[in-house]
């Protein structure tokens, strides 16, 4: 009489062996399926901490860097090509002293990755002036209105006019302090970077 209950016992034991059997292999196949999903950079010979290889054009040169590729604009012209005109003030894109150019537009440094700007135009501080050593207008009206006190934020600054009169964001004082209010001074210099601005906008 007892032999129902151990072919039931049976069946039971079969059903779980059977499920516990499929659950482990379902198991073992994904465990197995996921290292080739996720290789490792030593599995494909890809090591994302490797430098690249990035060609900058700044101020109308080329100039070939190898970079980690988290490194911002800013970084790779201050700490790769020795073009430290352009400041590192707040480095989270607050105080516009890291402004540079690119195609003629005007970006922070510190915001920027280098290698996102490959292959365009980047104009600095640095490459203002002519070959000659004559003055860009804005940096010689920044000169003439004494536009600076400690001159940490100038090159910033004066790149950033550059672009606002370019722009045509120039036309009065009140435009050119909305359209340079991305650029903070703490010498608190405004009115004379105002004036300065008026100089060079006639001159440009
Ligand atoms: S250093 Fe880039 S905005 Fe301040
Ligand atoms: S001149 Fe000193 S911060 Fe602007």
């Amino acid at each position: 009489m007892s032999r129902p209950k151990d072919d039931g016992q049976r069946q039971a034991w079969s059903r779980r062996n059977f499920l516990a059997t499929t659950m482990v292999s379902t198991m073992s196949v994904t465990l197995l399926e996921r290292p080739a999903a996720r290789a490792n950079p030593q599995q494909t010979g890809i090591d994302p901490r490797a430098p690249l290889k990035v060609t900058l054009r700044v101020n109308g040169q080329d100039r070939q860097l190898a970079l980690d590729a988290r490194t911002t604009l800013l970084d790779a012209l201050r700490e790769h090509m020795g073009l430290t005109g352009s400041k590192k003030g707040c480095d989270h894109g607050q105080c516009g002293a890291c402004t540079v150019l690119v195609n003629d537009r005007r970006v922070l440094g510190c915001l920027m990755l280098a290698a996102s700007v490959e292959g365009q135009d980047i104009t600095t501080i640095e490459g203002l002036a002519r070959s000659d050593g004559t003055l860009h207008p804005m940096q010689q009206a920044f000169i003439d209105h004494d536009a600076f006190q400690c001159g940490y934020c100038t090159p910033g600054q004066i790149v950033s006019a550059v672009a606002c009169v370019n722009e045509g964001h120039a036309g009065t004082d009140t435009e050119v302090r909305e359209y340079m209010s991305g650029n903070l001074c703490r010498c608190a210099a405004y009115p004379n970077i105002v004036a300065a601005i008026n100089q060079a906008k006639s001159e440009m």
